[in-house]
Protein backbone atom coordinates (compact mmCIF):
# COMPACT_ATOMS: atom_id res chain seq x y z
CA UNK A 1 0.00 0.00 0.00
CA UNK A 2 1.63 3.27 -1.27
CA UNK A 3 -1.14 5.29 -0.44
CA UNK A 4 -5.31 5.14 0.64
CA UNK A 5 -7.33 7.21 -1.85
CA UNK A 6 -10.20 4.68 -2.13
CA UNK A 7 -10.55 1.09 -0.84
CA UNK A 8 -10.40 -0.89 -3.78
CA UNK A 9 -6.76 0.54 -3.73
CA UNK A 10 -6.49 -2.56 -0.69
CA UNK A 11 -6.83 -6.38 -1.22
CA UNK A 12 -8.77 -8.34 1.24
CA UNK A 13 -5.37 -8.87 2.85
CA UNK A 14 -3.96 -5.37 3.03
CA UNK A 15 -7.37 -4.24 4.36
CA UNK A 16 -7.64 -6.89 7.15
CA UNK A 17 -4.15 -6.44 8.22
CA UNK A 18 -5.34 -2.50 8.35
CA UNK A 19 -7.89 -3.87 11.38
CA UNK A 20 -5.46 -5.82 13.05
CA UNK A 21 -2.84 -3.49 13.29
CA UNK A 22 -5.40 -0.91 14.60
CA UNK A 23 -6.96 -3.84 17.04
CA UNK A 24 -3.44 -3.57 18.60
CA UNK A 25 -3.18 0.13 18.13
CA UNK A 26 -6.28 0.15 20.41
CA UNK A 27 -5.01 -2.18 22.56
CA UNK A 28 -1.57 -0.65 23.51
CA UNK A 29 -3.41 2.57 23.82
CA UNK A 30 -5.48 1.26 26.39
CA UNK A 31 -2.86 -0.25 28.18
CA UNK A 32 -0.62 3.27 28.03
CA UNK A 33 1.97 2.26 25.78
CA UNK A 34 1.66 4.00 22.12
CA UNK A 35 4.47 2.71 20.75
CA UNK A 36 6.17 6.12 18.97
CA UNK A 37 6.41 4.97 15.67
CA UNK A 38 6.03 8.31 13.97
CA UNK A 39 8.64 9.89 15.99
CA UNK A 40 10.14 12.69 13.72
CA UNK A 41 7.41 12.45 11.26
CA UNK A 42 5.25 15.02 10.57
CA UNK A 43 2.00 15.00 8.46
CA UNK A 44 0.07 17.44 6.79
CA UNK A 45 -3.98 17.02 7.73
CA UNK A 46 -5.37 19.25 4.34
CA UNK A 47 -8.79 19.95 4.97
CA UNK A 48 -11.39 22.04 2.35
CA UNK A 49 -14.64 20.69 4.30
CA UNK A 50 -15.48 20.81 7.79
CA UNK A 51 -14.82 17.61 10.61
CA UNK A 52 -14.57 17.12 13.92
CA UNK A 53 -14.27 13.64 13.78
CA UNK A 54 -11.31 13.57 10.97
CA UNK A 55 -9.45 16.17 12.10
CA UNK A 56 -9.53 15.58 15.51
CA UNK A 57 -8.74 11.82 15.71
CA UNK A 58 -5.85 12.05 13.53
CA UNK A 59 -4.43 15.14 15.65
CA UNK A 60 -4.54 13.28 18.26
CA UNK A 61 -3.50 9.93 17.19
CA UNK A 62 -0.16 10.95 15.44
CA UNK A 63 0.55 13.13 18.55
CA UNK A 64 0.15 10.15 20.64
CA UNK A 65 2.41 7.98 18.33
CA UNK A 66 5.07 11.21 18.93
CA UNK A 67 4.45 13.12 15.13
CA UNK A 68 3.11 16.32 14.36
CA UNK A 69 0.38 16.65 12.43
CA UNK A 70 -0.67 20.58 11.20
CA UNK A 71 -4.24 21.63 10.49
CA UNK A 72 -4.29 23.12 7.15
CA UNK A 73 -7.12 24.60 5.58
CA UNK A 74 -7.87 24.75 2.34
CA UNK A 75 -9.24 28.27 2.19
CA UNK A 76 -6.45 29.50 4.25
CA UNK A 77 -3.54 28.10 1.14
CA UNK A 78 -2.19 29.79 -1.68
CA UNK A 79 -5.06 26.85 -3.70
CA UNK A 80 -7.81 29.49 -2.07
CA UNK A 81 -5.78 32.29 -4.62
CA UNK A 82 -5.56 29.98 -7.48
CA UNK A 83 -2.26 27.81 -6.95
CA UNK A 84 -2.27 24.73 -8.38
CA UNK A 85 -2.56 21.91 -6.67
CA UNK A 86 0.31 19.68 -8.44
CA UNK A 87 2.49 22.78 -7.23
CA UNK A 88 0.82 22.89 -3.45
CA UNK A 89 1.52 18.93 -3.58
CA UNK A 90 5.51 19.16 -4.39
CA UNK A 91 6.02 21.95 -2.09
CA UNK A 92 4.08 19.74 1.03
CA UNK A 93 5.97 16.81 -0.16
CA UNK A 94 9.00 18.50 0.70
CA UNK A 95 7.66 19.43 4.21
CA UNK A 96 6.07 15.76 5.17
CA UNK A 97 6.18 12.92 5.60
CA UNK A 98 2.53 12.25 4.59
CA UNK A 99 -0.41 14.34 3.43
CA UNK A 100 -3.81 13.62 4.73
CA UNK A 101 -6.64 15.20 2.61
CA UNK A 102 -10.33 15.81 3.04
CA UNK A 103 -11.52 17.88 -0.41
CA UNK A 104 -14.64 17.36 -3.35
CA UNK A 105 -12.50 16.08 -6.09
CA UNK A 106 -11.07 12.24 -6.14
CA UNK A 107 -9.26 13.82 -8.55
CA UNK A 108 -7.56 16.13 -6.91
CA UNK A 109 -6.60 13.59 -4.26
CA UNK A 110 -5.19 11.36 -6.79
CA UNK A 111 -3.66 14.70 -8.38
CA UNK A 112 -1.80 15.25 -4.75
CA UNK A 113 -0.71 11.55 -4.63
CA UNK A 114 0.71 11.97 -8.25
CA UNK A 115 3.08 15.16 -7.46
CA UNK A 116 3.82 15.15 -3.90
CA UNK A 117 6.16 12.16 -3.47
CA UNK A 118 4.54 10.97 0.00
CA UNK A 119 1.48 8.59 0.57
CA UNK A 120 -1.59 10.22 0.51
CA UNK A 121 -4.42 9.35 2.51
CA UNK A 122 -8.11 10.35 1.80
CA UNK A 123 -9.87 12.22 4.88
CA UNK A 124 -13.19 11.77 2.56
CA UNK A 125 -14.52 13.19 -0.69
CA UNK A 126 -17.32 13.20 -2.91
CA UNK A 127 -16.83 9.90 -4.14
CA UNK A 128 -14.97 8.03 -1.15
CA UNK A 129 -14.81 7.53 2.80
CA UNK A 130 -12.29 4.92 3.29
CA UNK A 131 -10.96 5.33 6.67
CA UNK A 132 -14.52 5.79 8.02
CA UNK A 133 -15.60 2.71 6.52
CA UNK A 134 -12.33 1.15 7.69
CA UNK A 135 -13.48 1.71 11.18
CA UNK A 136 -16.75 0.73 10.27
CA UNK A 137 -15.30 -2.64 9.51
CA UNK A 138 -13.28 -2.14 12.37
CA UNK A 139 -16.12 -1.70 14.90
CA UNK A 140 -18.58 -5.06 13.56
CA UNK A 141 -15.55 -7.34 13.61
CA UNK A 142 -15.10 -6.38 17.09
CA UNK A 143 -18.69 -7.09 17.95
CA UNK A 144 -19.41 -9.81 15.72
CA UNK A 145 -15.71 -11.55 16.43
CA UNK A 146 -15.75 -12.14 12.19
CA UNK A 147 -16.38 -10.31 9.01
CA UNK A 148 -16.88 -13.33 6.73
CA UNK A 149 -20.57 -13.77 5.82
CA UNK A 150 -22.13 -11.01 7.61
CA UNK A 151 -25.33 -9.94 6.33
CA UNK A 152 -24.97 -6.03 5.87
CA UNK A 153 -27.68 -3.71 5.00
CA UNK A 154 -27.25 0.29 3.85
CA UNK A 155 -30.41 2.64 3.54
CA UNK A 156 -29.62 5.90 2.28
CA UNK A 157 -27.75 8.11 -0.91
CA UNK A 158 -25.21 6.21 -3.09
CA UNK A 159 -22.66 8.75 -2.41
CA UNK A 160 -19.38 8.86 -0.78
CA UNK A 161 -20.28 6.86 2.20
CA UNK A 162 -22.27 4.01 -0.45
CA UNK A 163 -19.55 3.56 -2.46
CA UNK A 164 -16.87 2.75 0.33
CA UNK A 165 -19.42 0.34 1.93
CA UNK A 166 -19.95 -1.82 -1.17
CA UNK A 167 -16.43 -2.16 -1.70
CA UNK A 168 -15.27 -2.23 1.93
CA UNK A 169 -17.77 -5.03 3.07
CA UNK A 170 -17.66 -7.15 -0.18
CA UNK A 171 -13.60 -6.81 0.00
CA UNK A 172 -13.68 -8.33 3.32
CA UNK A 173 -15.96 -10.71 3.09
CA UNK A 174 -19.45 -9.76 3.80
CA UNK A 175 -22.45 -9.36 2.17
CA UNK A 176 -24.88 -6.46 1.56
CA UNK A 177 -27.83 -4.87 0.29
CA UNK A 178 -27.82 -1.03 -0.45
CA UNK A 179 -31.37 0.40 -0.74
CA UNK A 180 -30.88 3.51 -2.56
CA UNK A 181 -33.66 6.42 -3.86
CA UNK A 182 -34.68 6.32 -7.66
CA UNK A 183 -31.44 8.69 -9.21
CA UNK A 184 -29.37 8.17 -6.17
CA UNK A 185 -27.13 5.22 -7.24
CA UNK A 186 -23.52 4.30 -5.89
CA UNK A 187 -21.06 5.10 -9.00
CA UNK A 188 -20.99 3.10 -11.81
CA UNK A 189 -17.46 1.66 -11.40
CA UNK A 190 -18.06 0.85 -7.62
CA UNK A 191 -21.72 -1.41 -9.24
CA UNK A 192 -19.53 -2.79 -12.19
CA UNK A 193 -16.60 -3.85 -9.03
CA UNK A 194 -19.62 -5.17 -6.94
CA UNK A 195 -20.72 -7.12 -9.90
CA UNK A 196 -17.65 -9.50 -9.10
CA UNK A 197 -19.39 -10.72 -5.81
CA UNK A 198 -22.58 -12.17 -7.39
CA UNK A 199 -25.11 -12.56 -5.55
CA UNK A 200 -23.07 -11.11 -1.92
CA UNK A 201 -24.58 -7.65 -3.50
CA UNK A 202 -28.06 -6.57 -4.20
CA UNK A 203 -29.38 -2.95 -4.79
CA UNK A 204 -32.94 -2.36 -4.19
CA UNK A 205 -34.88 1.04 -4.14
CA UNK A 206 -36.75 -0.57 -1.20
CA UNK A 207 -35.26 0.16 2.35
CA UNK A 208 -37.12 -2.76 3.94
CA UNK A 209 -35.16 -5.29 1.93
CA UNK A 210 -32.07 -3.87 2.92
CA UNK A 211 -33.22 -4.24 6.37
CA UNK A 212 -34.75 -7.53 6.45
CA UNK A 213 -31.89 -10.19 8.30
CA UNK A 214 -29.70 -7.74 8.42
CA UNK A 215 -26.99 -8.55 11.43
CA UNK A 216 -25.52 -4.33 10.69
CA UNK A 217 -27.69 -1.67 9.57
CA UNK A 218 -25.23 1.01 7.74
CA UNK A 219 -27.03 4.54 6.82
CA UNK A 220 -25.67 8.63 6.12
CA UNK A 221 -27.11 11.61 6.60
CA UNK A 222 -29.61 12.63 3.36
CA UNK A 223 -27.50 15.97 2.56
CA UNK A 224 -23.78 15.98 2.39
CA UNK A 225 -21.39 18.55 2.72
CA UNK A 226 -22.15 20.79 -0.52
CA UNK A 227 -25.56 20.15 -1.30
CA UNK A 228 -27.60 22.54 1.27
CA UNK A 229 -29.00 23.97 -1.53
CA UNK A 230 -30.50 20.71 -2.58
CA UNK A 231 -31.85 20.57 1.10
CA UNK A 232 -36.00 20.29 0.26
CA UNK A 233 -35.49 18.01 -2.76
CA UNK A 234 -33.48 15.48 -0.87
CA UNK A 235 -35.54 15.71 2.12
CA UNK A 236 -38.94 14.89 -0.47
CA UNK A 237 -36.87 12.13 -2.21
CA UNK A 238 -35.70 10.53 1.08
CA UNK A 239 -39.06 10.05 2.26
CA UNK A 240 -39.11 6.55 3.71
CA UNK A 241 -35.59 5.98 3.93
CA UNK A 242 -35.25 6.80 7.85
CA UNK A 243 -34.08 3.66 9.89
CA UNK A 244 -36.38 3.95 12.68
CA UNK A 245 -38.38 1.24 14.89
CA UNK A 246 -40.53 -0.39 12.23
CA UNK A 247 -37.24 -0.76 9.83
CA UNK A 248 -35.21 -2.27 12.55
CA UNK A 249 -37.59 -4.58 13.89
CA UNK A 250 -36.94 -6.25 10.20
CA UNK A 251 -33.32 -6.62 10.99
CA UNK A 252 -31.95 -10.00 12.35
CA UNK A 253 -31.61 -10.02 16.37
CA UNK A 254 -29.05 -8.11 18.06
CA UNK A 255 -28.82 -5.44 14.77
CA UNK A 256 -25.97 -3.53 14.85
CA UNK A 257 -26.60 0.42 13.80
CA UNK A 258 -23.69 2.25 12.42
CA UNK A 259 -23.63 5.59 11.32
CA UNK A 260 -20.71 8.12 10.87
CA UNK A 261 -21.80 11.12 12.26
CA UNK A 262 -22.76 13.93 12.12
CA UNK A 263 -26.64 12.54 12.35
CA UNK A 264 -29.70 14.45 11.16
CA UNK A 265 -31.76 13.14 14.02
CA UNK A 266 -35.50 12.70 12.22
CA UNK A 267 -33.85 12.33 8.54
CA UNK A 268 -31.86 9.17 8.18
CA UNK A 269 -32.23 7.86 11.86
CA UNK A 270 -34.81 8.24 14.80
CA UNK A 271 -33.43 9.78 17.65
CA UNK A 272 -34.70 6.48 19.25
CA UNK A 273 -32.67 4.51 17.39
CA UNK A 274 -29.68 6.34 17.48
CA UNK A 275 -29.96 6.18 21.12
CA UNK A 276 -30.87 2.92 21.66
CA UNK A 277 -27.20 2.36 19.29
CA UNK A 278 -25.10 4.81 20.70
CA UNK A 279 -22.82 2.45 22.31
CA UNK A 280 -21.71 0.76 18.94
CA UNK A 281 -21.85 4.21 17.08
CA UNK A 282 -19.81 6.00 19.33
CA UNK A 283 -17.32 2.85 19.31
CA UNK A 284 -17.08 3.54 15.47
CA UNK A 285 -16.08 7.00 16.18
CA UNK A 286 -13.52 5.96 19.12
CA UNK A 287 -12.19 3.61 15.84
CA UNK A 288 -11.54 6.50 13.46
CA UNK A 289 -8.25 7.13 15.72
CA UNK A 290 -6.99 3.53 16.06
CA UNK A 291 -7.16 3.30 12.30
CA UNK A 292 -6.24 5.92 11.03
CA UNK A 293 -2.92 5.24 13.49
CA UNK A 294 -2.96 1.81 11.62
CA UNK A 295 -2.96 3.48 8.25
CA UNK A 296 -0.60 5.68 9.31
CA UNK A 297 1.51 3.19 11.34
CA UNK A 298 1.55 1.05 7.81
CA UNK A 299 2.87 3.77 5.50
CA UNK A 300 5.32 5.47 7.40
CA UNK A 301 6.24 2.76 9.73
CA UNK A 302 6.43 -0.28 7.69
CA UNK A 303 3.60 -2.24 9.99
N1 LIG B 1 -17.59 10.93 9.94
C1 LIG B 1 -16.77 11.96 9.69
O1 LIG B 1 -15.97 11.95 8.75
O2 LIG B 1 -16.88 12.98 10.58
P1 LIG B 1 -16.29 14.45 10.39
O3 LIG B 1 -16.98 15.04 9.17
O4 LIG B 1 -16.67 15.16 11.65
O5 LIG B 1 -14.82 14.35 10.18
Amino acid sequence: MKHLLKLSDLTKEELLHVLDVADEAKRLHKEGRDPKLLEGKAVALLFAKNSTRTRTSLEVGIHQLGGLGTYLSAAELQTARGEPIKDTARVLGRYYDAIVCRTYKQGDLETLARYSGVPVISGMTDYAHPLQVLADLMTVRERLGSLDGVQAGFIGDGYNMANSLIVGCLTAGMRLTAACPRGYRPAADVLLLARRYGDRFRLVQDPEEAARGAQVLFTDVWVSMGMERETERRRRDFAGFTVDAARMALTAPGCLVQHPLPARRGEEITDEVLEAHADEIFDEAENRLHVEKAVLEILLAGK
